[in-house]
This record gives C-alpha cells, structure tokens and sequence, in this order.
C-alpha cells in the first residue's frame, strides 16, 4: 500500500512547481500588448473557470482570487457552468477588453483552436491552468499549469491491484467518470486501464459520467446498483461523485469502504472526511490550489522570461489510516 507524508502549504507550494518537459520559449514572443509586469500599470488578468460543480473547483478558484488579490493584479473572473459556449464567449470578452493575460481551465479538450488563435492574433497570451487542450499547436498557449492526471489513474489502479493482488474470482468494478470530453476523465480513465489490465480478475463491469458533481454521482450509483448485484470497488473520478455515491450505497443498506471498496480522487476536506471514517479507502490527491503558479508564471510570461510549457504539480496519495492522521491539517 503507498503512504503519503502530507505536505504543508508552505512546502507545497515551493516544491509543487516541478518541470517536466524542458521546451521553454520566449515567452513575450508575438504578444503585441503585454507590458512588464514590474511596470506601473496594474496588470489585468482574465480568467475563465469551469464551473463550480466540486469541492476542488471551490477550492481552486478561491485560490485564483486569493492569489490575484495578493499579486495585486485586477482579475476579471467568469464561471462557465460548465459549458464550453460560455468559456469561449468570456474569453472572446477578455480578447475585446483588452486584458494583459487570458487563463482558463478548459471544460473539455476539444474545440478550442479557433478562439486560441483568436487571443494569439490580438497578442494576448494564454495560460491553460489544470486541464489541457487537444491542439496541435502549443504556440496557441504559453503554458499548461496543472495535474498528471493519467498518473492519478495509474495511481489508483496501482493500489487495486496490489489490494487484490491474492484475492479469489472476479473483482467487480463501478467507474463513475468525470465530465465526458475532459482531460481529467480521459486521463484518469486511461491511466487506471493501464495498470488493472494486468491482472484480468480486475473487472470493470459499469462505467458512466457523473459530470463531477456530487447529485450525479448518487443518481448513477443508484443505477449501477440496481443493475449490478455483485460491485465489489467503486472508482470515482473526484471525491465529489464519491460522496454522492456513498449515501446511494447507504441507502441501499450497503457499507461504503466495506460492502464496497471505494477510490477517489482530488482529497477535498469531506472527501478526507469520508476517508478518516473508513468510508473511502484510498484518495488520490489533485491539488486545487493553483493560484500562486498561475500569478508567478503571468508575471514571467509578461516579463518576457522562459516559461516551461508544462507546469506539473505534486501530490500525493492517502489511505484512510493517512487521511485521520491528515486530516487536521487539510485546508481545503
Ligand atoms: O479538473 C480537475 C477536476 O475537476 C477535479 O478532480 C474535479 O473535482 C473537478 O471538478
């Protein structure tokens, strides 16, 4: 089973900034508008967020609007609902006001060259903070901030596979996916397949989206569990959609954690809270708190530094036995 040693925000937040690809540009390439951000000017800074669908995206846009507070930077800020129309409409808004830096965390991967190249044409460069974009063309954006979502997966197929590594029979498995099209479905998804096709006993039996929020969750659990008498794990895509699918499963009679081994992923404060009390038996992390990154890497791109075009943050992985001990200590 792999331990976690929990990280203190201080330390998070200097050792979360780990490169993993060397392919740094210049980044003031192009930009007809960006200034220095050690000028007179307050910089501004639009932002389109996802929605407010999770616990993570609470915590990670108030990280965003903490972060700009204190950067001293005037941060426009939308919530798209989750609907890609609504993203792209905000950030043609940022293009027409003029803003020095355009940041946003894509809904889903897909479609977005169009309205990328429409930033780069205005000179106005863009940051994609935790989730990624299809295109081919990474000039479109100057850098990605955010999880190794496929990792997440193998993180938690890594786990599975060693619980169940001297079990008897079939292991019945229930995937609550994260929003259809979204990087982090994709990724987590993927990443989970790899490991637990290895061991064929490891079978997932049910699959839907539960779109990350936690009404979906319940709802689809529900429908799993009347389908399927024999769930023995339940894999949720964020803490969220497990702890809708939790009180579906009580409500059915059934003990989470028990009846039903349960995996998620992010590590929200009631996710860890479902965890101390056994109810979740492995979280793996995704850490929210994006801010200080997104405001250091604005500041950079505007001063024309190198800026690295992959930003991966660090996290870890906790058991139920790690999230009591952690617990205390979670901010989010
Ligand atoms: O993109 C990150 C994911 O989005 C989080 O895991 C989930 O909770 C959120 O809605």
């Amino acid at each position: 089973m792999k331990k976690h040693a929990g990280l203190g925000i201080a330390a998070m937040l200097t050792a979360m900034m780990i490169v993993t690809a060397a392919c740094g540009s210049s980044a003031n390439e192009g930009d007809k508008n960006s200034k220095p951000a050690s000028g007179d000017q307050k910089i501004t800074l639009g932002f389109a967020q996802v929605g407010a669908e999770s616990g993570w995206r609470t915590a990670n846009t108030n990280s965003i609007k903490e972060s700009a507070a204190e950067a001293g930077f005037d941060l426009k800020f939308s919530d798209a609902q989750q609907k890609q129309e609504n993203q792209i409409k905000s950030i043609r808004s940022y293009i027409q006001q003029k803003v020095d830096v355009i940041a946003f965390s894509p809904v889903v991967e897909s479609g977005w060259d169009t309205v990328l190249k429409e930033a780069k044409d205005a000179g106005i460069p863009v940051i994609l903070t935790d989730r990624a974009v299809d295109s081919k063309d990474d000039t479109l954006y100057k850098t990605f901030i955010g999880s190794d979502f496929v990792e997440e997966g193998r993180s938690a197929g890594k786990w599975l596979l060693d619980k169940y590594k001297d079990a008897d029979g079939d292991v019945n498995i229930v995937e609550l996916q994260g929003t259809t099209g979204s990087a982090p479905a994709i990724d987590r998804k993927a990443g989970f397949e790899e490991i637990i096709k290895s061991d064929a006993k490891l079978k997932v039996i049910a699959s839907q989206t539960g779109d990350f929020t936690r009404a979906k969750g319940k709802e689809v659990m529900q429908s799993f569990l009347k389908a399927n008498k024999d769930i023995d794990v339940l894999y949720a895509h964020n803490d969220d959609m497990a702890l809708g699918a939790i009180q579906a499963i009580e409500a059915a009679g059934l003990k989470p954690g028990e009846d039903i081994v349960i995996i998620s992923v992010d590590g929200v404060k009631d996710g860890f809270v479902a965890a101390s009390e056994g109810k979740i038996n492995f979280i793996v992390e995704c850490n929210p708190l994006l801010g200080p990154q997104l405001m250091q890497a604005v500041r950079d791109v505007l001063d024309g530094k190198e800026i690295e075009k992959r930003i991966v943050t660090e996290e870890g992985v906790f058991t139920s036995e790690d999230a009591k001990r952690e617990l205390p200590n979670r901010k989010y």
